[in-house]
């Protein structure tokens, strides 16, 4: 096992190394917040299962989808311990090198960036020749510009470790239509890439309006179909993700799916809080991902971990408005569903409807277990602490089942803020199958005004440690 861990640590170690020596002048970008752009205001749309993009299972779709993420579940839970200081290790660049590659410039290959001509074609044909040469060049969107994609794939598996660094804007068409015949999940898809970095200082714009206002949850009368994610990085392993600003997608921003060892970092996601579904970053069936120091203004969930998530670890988040940091939802149409070793240290949530949230539904199986909340600060926020183990978003009422996603070794450690509605903390979770291992400490939650809240509780299992407000029910 020992041998194992170090291997791959050193592997990581020289991926990194070699992206170091050879792309070091393109990495330290960032960016400041964005100033926050009036939003419309309010209301609420519910939230329903049809309309929640997961690419996972429906990659066949894709042209040369297949399988993809081989040894996925190969790491053990002691090996997987080991993976932060993997992922740490993605982040140390070195010093300049005379093998740095060079950087070929997608208007090299035809790409006009005048914010009319589609460019998808050009962006296609610099990826294949950047996938296909050995070192790689760095592919470059040039700064001051703005490109028109239409959907596009950038497929691996690539000769070398590859840099993508967007500096410009690039932006989705608005012609629904453009989707025709293909598939409506995405927009811009990363598949089987190994060894990937995507930075910059660039803006990734879905444009999603079109999208939104054609949303069933915008407009009962309209059927419930998928809309595009904006970046999807599907079975891509040692990923890095940084410094972008990924704006308006037509659904969800940023996913990861069936990937190994990601760090995302510093990123800038905002959509209108009106818009539906957008989710600022998905994690399904994805290990050993880091997502740190990025800030998430949308109309959906902050973050959304849902199955087949294991070791995440998310710090130094900033989310509101939206719906908040959630697990789930698990078990949706009796599936069974596993999330475990999530920590979310460090957060900061405003004007969200949730701040930390485990949502599973009735009737589905398997488990979410070993999560740690720590050091949220919440304000103005509706449910700060929710675990709903009886979610129901349909329009069909959802009967209590006998089975349900067992929820456990939950730790909600230093939780402070106000309180937007009277009930604080709520546990509401199956007579079936009990949450348990529920830990409170050193809690205060005050209702906005000051007053007190409270806490509700059904079947769980608990303890509580240091002061806790309101009053827990263990
Ligand atoms: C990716 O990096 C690993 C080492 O971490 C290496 O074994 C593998 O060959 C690399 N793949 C590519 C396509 O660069
Ligand atoms: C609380 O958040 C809601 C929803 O985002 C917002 O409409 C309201 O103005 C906020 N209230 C305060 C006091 O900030």
């Amino acid at each position: 096992m020992e041998r194992q861990r170090s291997s791959s640590y050193l592997r990581t170690l020289l991926f990194a190394l070699c992206v170091s020596s050879c792309c070091c002048s393109f990495f330290g970008d960032s960016h400041e917040e964005a100033t926050s752009a009036a939003r419309p205001s309010g209301s609420n749309y519910y939230y329903n299962m049809g309309g929640y993009p997961s690419y996972f299972g429906t990659i066949g779709e894709v042209g040369g989808g297949g399988a993809g993420g081989q040894g996925l579940m190969e790491t053990d839970f002691a090996a997987a311990m080991g993976f932060e200081s993997e992922i740490l290790s993605l982040e140390g660049f070195g010093a300049p090198d005379s093998s740095c590659p060079k950087a070929v410039s997608v208007d090299d290959y035809g790409a006009k960036g005048d914010g009319t001509t589609d460019d998808t074609k050009a962006f296609q044909t610099a990826w294949a020749k950047a996938c296909s040469s050995s070192p790689a060049p760095v592919m470059v969107v040039p700064a001051n510009k703005n490109y028109l994609l239409k959907q596009i794939t950038f497929s691996g598996p690539c000769k070398s470790s590859i840099t993508l660094k967007i500096d410009g804007t690039i932006h989705a068409s608005s012609n629904i239509n453009d989707w025709d015949g293909l598939n409506r999940r995405h927009w811009i898809l990363f598949q089987k890439v190994a060894n990937l970095t995507v930075q910059g200082s660039g803006t990734i714009n879905g444009n999603g309006e079109i999208w939104w206002e054609n949303s069933c949850k915008r407009d009962k009368s309209k059927p419930c179909k998928p809309a595009p994610t904006a970046m999807t990085f599907y079975s891509c392993n040692n990923l890095m993700v940084s410094n972008l600003r990924i704006k308006d997608s037509q659904q969800i921003h940023v996913s990861f799916e069936r990937c190994v060892n990601v760090q995302a970092s510093n990123l800038m996601i905002t959509a209108p809080e009106s818009s539906p579904n957008t989710d600022g970053i998905h994690v399904t069936a994805t290990q050993n991902i880091r997502i740190m120091n990025s800030v998430i203004r949308t109309g959906d969930d902050c973050i959304s971990i849902v199955s087949g998530a294991r070791n995440v670890k998310a710090t130094d988040i900033t989310c509101g408005p939206g719906h908040g940091i959630s697990i789930g939802s698990l078990g949706d149409g009796k599936q069974e569903d596993h999330v475990s070793d999530v920590v979310v240290d460090g957060a900061k949530l405003t004007g969200t409807t949730n701040g930390v949230r485990i949502k599973t539904w009735v009737g589905g199986s398997g488990n979410a277990k070993n999560i740690q909340f720590l050091n949220i600060a919440v304000s103005n926020v509706t449910y700060p602490i929710i675990i709903d183990q009886d979610y129901c978003d349909s329009n069909k009422p959802c009967p209590e089942q006998g089975s349900a996603v067992e929820v456990s070794n939950v730790v909600y450690k230093n939780i402070k803020g106000t309180s937007a509605s009277d009930v604080a903390i709520k546990f509401d979770c199956s007579k079936s199958v009990p949450c348990h291992g529920i830990v409170l400490q050193d809690v205060n939650l005050v209702r906005d005004e000051g007053e007190a809240a409270k806490t509700e509780c059904r079947n769980v299992i608990g303890s509580s440690r240091g002061q806790i407000a309101p009053p827990s029910c263990f």
